[in-house]
């Protein structure tokens, strides 16, 4: 019998409570997209595994799943992202989380696991590393995990890499069931990837060396959908930017 949840701290569940409530009032989409399902209920009778950042932000999508019908798991993503305080509010809240932040190697594997055991019927993926999981213990395992992946009608991947190692799987017919790649939508590489990741990226960087970017030259290695949403804010923070880019 697995655990229903792996978190660091069910007493971070009200700070991560009043987290999400800030969260949820930037995402007017999947509010909306929240309330719509309520009604119709597309996902009644599916269990949902996902394996993303968890997140505030990530908190709102799998309530709006819930609110759909789901019966949703969530795994980290990244072992580094997971904010302790959303997970604990999900846990507390009755979603099946398994994630904290600072999990080593070998846990984060086995959190993806925990999630998997929960039977999904669908996949929701940021960087493959639940599918990969998934067709490996069908390669390899004993039960509980070795029939999984024959119940998944299908799932989504959000990431460049993520999309890009499926692509590998599916050349090598080994991929099982059909995925949306989400990264190659309009909607998200055009949005996300120059705008969230452009800005994000910076982000990280200003955090970690506190440095003034006003003055400095910045090296952006690629310009494709991140890169150039990197350059042009370096650009407006008054850096120097240099674009190395073979295409
Ligand atoms: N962490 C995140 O949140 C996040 C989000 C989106 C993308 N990414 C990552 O960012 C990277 C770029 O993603 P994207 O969506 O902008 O892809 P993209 O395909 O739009 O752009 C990649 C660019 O890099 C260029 N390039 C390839 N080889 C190069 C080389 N050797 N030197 C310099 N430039 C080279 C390509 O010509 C292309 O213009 C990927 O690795 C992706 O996984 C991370």
């Amino acid at each position: 019998m697995v655990e229903s949840y792996w978190v660091k701290d069910l007493g971070l569940a009200e700070q991560g409570s009043r987290k999400v409530g800030m969260a949820e009032t930037s995402m007017p989409v999947l509010r909306l997209l929240a309330k719509r399902y309520s009604d119709e209920r597309p996902f009644d009778g599916f269990t949902v595994s996902a394996c993303l950042h968890i997140t505030k932000e990530t908190a709102v999508l799998v309530k709006a799943l819930r609110e759909g019908g789901a019966k949703v798991s969530l795994c980290a993503s990244n072992p580094l992202s997971t904010q302790d305080d959303v997970a604990a509010f999900l846990a507390s809240d009755g979603f099946q989380v398994y994630g904290f932040r600072g999990m080593s190697r070998r846990d984060y594997y086995n959190a993806i696991r925990m999630c998997l055991s929960h039977g999904p019927d669908l996949t929701i993926d940021d960087g493959a590393d639940l599918v990969a999981t998934l067709h490996q213990a069908a390669a390899v395992d004993t039960e509980p995990l070795k029939h999984a992946v024959d119940r998944v009608v299908g799932g989504t991947e959000e990431t460049t890499t993520g999309v890009n190692r499926l692509k590998a799987m599916e050349r090598e017919k080994v991929l099982r069931y059909p995925i949306v790649a989400v990264n190659e939508a309009l909607s998200k590489s055009l949005f996300d990837n120059p705008l969230g990741t452009g800005q994000s990226a910076l982000d990280g960087v200003m955090r970690a060396t506190n440095v003034l970017l006003a003055g400095k030259n910045v090296v952006v290695c690629g310009y494709g959908r991140v890169g150039s949403g990197i350059a042009e804010r370096a650009r407006g923070l008054g850096a120097r930017v240099i674009v190395v880019e073979p295409d």
